[in-house]
């Protein structure tokens, strides 16, 4: 197959939720229509259950999980689709912005009795910067649910995007008869009890068909109407609106039970985008592009403590990926030849020959590759849109035992390459501080330390509220601002100057004082 064809029938997505609104329900559905797994419960839920912080077996366990489903890829209906994996646990959100970096478009599952929760909202904010499309999946709709156009309208402002339904419920809760499918303009009705494979028996009715009523009565008056209204309320679908990121268009349906997965899944590969241009330092990338390019968006150290060796997750961004071929790592400069890259097919690992704009190869990896890494043929390219968000949570790390100095700081700087956590240098005193999206990640830095490197840390409270990288193109201002705040002062891993605010008041306040400085959020502005 010739190179464009095979860019033009990919489709690298992420499925994102709150937890337990059904993101893992819903990626086996998609597995099984795909025929990548065949019976339900193949996919083992990638989250750490709640209250499981000190249960270290518990992280391991996850870890393996969510290596062995980091991506999951499967043909069908001729397109090949890869579905990254985003952990669960809120916790580890800041992979999960990681893996948003690496995606062509997004699937947002909601729970349709709960609606927009918290998780689903700072999710689709990296979504927006990123102008990724999105769809959104209301899920759940066997269970009593919020009405349908209030659950729109939830997402219209909460998610700050424009929505347009392409399906519909037929009620909701235990009278939930199926979902219309409006892109198709007919109604799927699942048969069968046996709505655990994808293959039970279904209908495909019209609106008009006379035998309608004996399926969904009586809820048939009802659905005119709703879907009356639908066309009343919202404006058509336009694509090119929901490739842009400013229209989702909506499905309802219930994954448990396989209703309205096919319809969103059909839909989806109609409209979802191809591997879509990237952006560089230098230039922009196209996927059409001869040449090989692509950046590690994710590292995952091996689960042996005996073997140090990482998997480098690899999004190829242009060209054709060939096994055995030298690609320059930029940043060290060195060629480097990959004997056995490996692609993922639902739980399997395969060494792959090549591979296109779109997949995600692994690369074995000895300790040398860093998160935003780039690979190219030759030509100097840093690939970006794969910045540190600022942490939530602080704490200054320390040395508990002296003879292991050198374990420690080969261990935290590992650790930090794989994106665990950030680490923060103080200008004041050169004390290490850590930051971290979740609580968790610090009992995880600790157990890693010790059992991967043999090094033990403890962690001393410091009362910081947030991290902003700091810039001006007034120079005496930032001068002035680093001489009084110095002892608020760090720096990143790549000695860029951050701002440690110790309350939100102090940042304001510094905000309002310093009217040429600009405070980010994340790294990359
Ligand atoms: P997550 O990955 O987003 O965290 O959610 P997950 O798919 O694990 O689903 C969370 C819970 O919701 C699971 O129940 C799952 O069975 C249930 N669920 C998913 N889709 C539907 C649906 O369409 N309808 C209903 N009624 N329930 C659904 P659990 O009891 O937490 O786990 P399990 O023991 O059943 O696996």
């Amino acid at each position: 197959m010739a190179l464009s064809e095979e860019i033009g029938r990919r489709r690298t997505f992420a499925i994102i939720s709150h937890p337990d609104a059904g993101k893992t329900t819903l990626t086996e559905k998609l597995l099984l229509f795909g025929g990548a797994i065949h019976v339900a419960g193949a996919v083992k839920s990638n989250k750490i259950k709640r209250g499981a912080t000190s249960d270290f077996m518990e992280i391991e366990r996850q870890r393996g999980i969510s290596v062995a489903t980091s991506v999951m890829g499967f043909d069908y209906k001729g397109v090949k689709i890869n579905i990254l994996d985003t952990p669960g646990h809120e916790d580890f959100a800041e992979d999960t912005y990681r893996t948003l970096t690496a995606v062509d478009s997004v699937i947002i599952v909601i729970d349709g009795a709960k609606g927009v929760e918290t998780q689903t909202r700072k999710l689709m904010e990296v979504c927006r910067m990123r102008r990724t499309p999105v769809m959104v999946f209301i899920n759940k709709m066997d269970r009593p649910s919020k009405d349908p156009f209030d659950l729109m309208d939830e997402v219209e402002s909460e998610l700050k995007i424009r929505v347009r339904p392409l399906a519909f419920p037929v009620s909701n809760g235990p009278t939930f008869k199926g979902v219309y499918n409006l892109y198709e303009n007919n109604l799927s009705l699942f048969l069968s009890d046996n709505r655990q494979t994808a293959d039970g028996e279904t209908v495909d009715i019209t609106l008009d068909d006379p035998t309608l009523d004996g399926y969904i009565a009586p809820f048939t008056a009802r659905l005119k109407e709703d879907l009356e209204l639908v066309e009343g309320v919202y404006d058509s679908f336009e694509r090119e609106a929901y490739l842009h990121g400013e229209l989702a268009p909506v499905f309802f349906g219930s994954a448990i039970n396989n209703f309205g997965v096919r319809e969103l899944l059909d839909c989806f590969i109609k409209i979802a985008p191809s591997p879509r241009p990237s952006t560089t330092q230098e230039r922009t990338v196209d996927p059409y592009e001869e040449k090989m390019s692509g950046f590690v968006f994710k590292i995952h150290a091996n689960m042996d403590p005996n073997h140090r060796d990482r998997i480098a997750f690899l999004k190829i961004c242009s060209g054709r990926f060939e096994r055995n071929k030298p690609y320059l790592h930029v940043r060290s400069g060195k060629n480097i030849k990959f004997s056995s890259p490996t692609a993922f097919m639902a739980e399997k690992k395969s060494i792959v020959d090549e591979a296109f704009p779109g997949d995600i190869v692994g690369l074995h990896d000895t300790g040398n590759f860093k998160i935003g890494d780039t690979f190219t043929e030759g030509e100097k390219l840093k690939f970006t849109g794969i910045p540190s968000f600022s942490p939530e949570l602080f704490r200054y790390i320390e040395n508990a035992d002296p003879q292991k100095f050198k374990q420690l700081s080969k261990g935290v700087d590992q650790l930090m390459d794989e994106g665990v956590a950030q680490l923060f240098t103080s200008r004041l005193n050169g004390r290490k501080i850590i930051g971290t999206v979740g609580a968790l990640q610090f009992e995880v830095i600790q157990y890693r330390l010790e059992h991967e490197y043999n090094a033990k840390c403890r962690y001393e409270p410091i009362q910081i509220y947030k991290a902003c990288w700091i810039e001006s193109d007034n120079a005496e201002e930032l001068a002035d601002f680093m001489k009084r705040k110095h002892a608020n002062m760090a720096i990143d891993k790549h000695g860029r100057d951050v701002f440690l605010a110790d309350t939100s008041y102090a940042l304001t306040l510094a905000q309002e004082k310093f009217p040429d400085i600009r405070f980010h959020f994340t790294s990359e502005f």
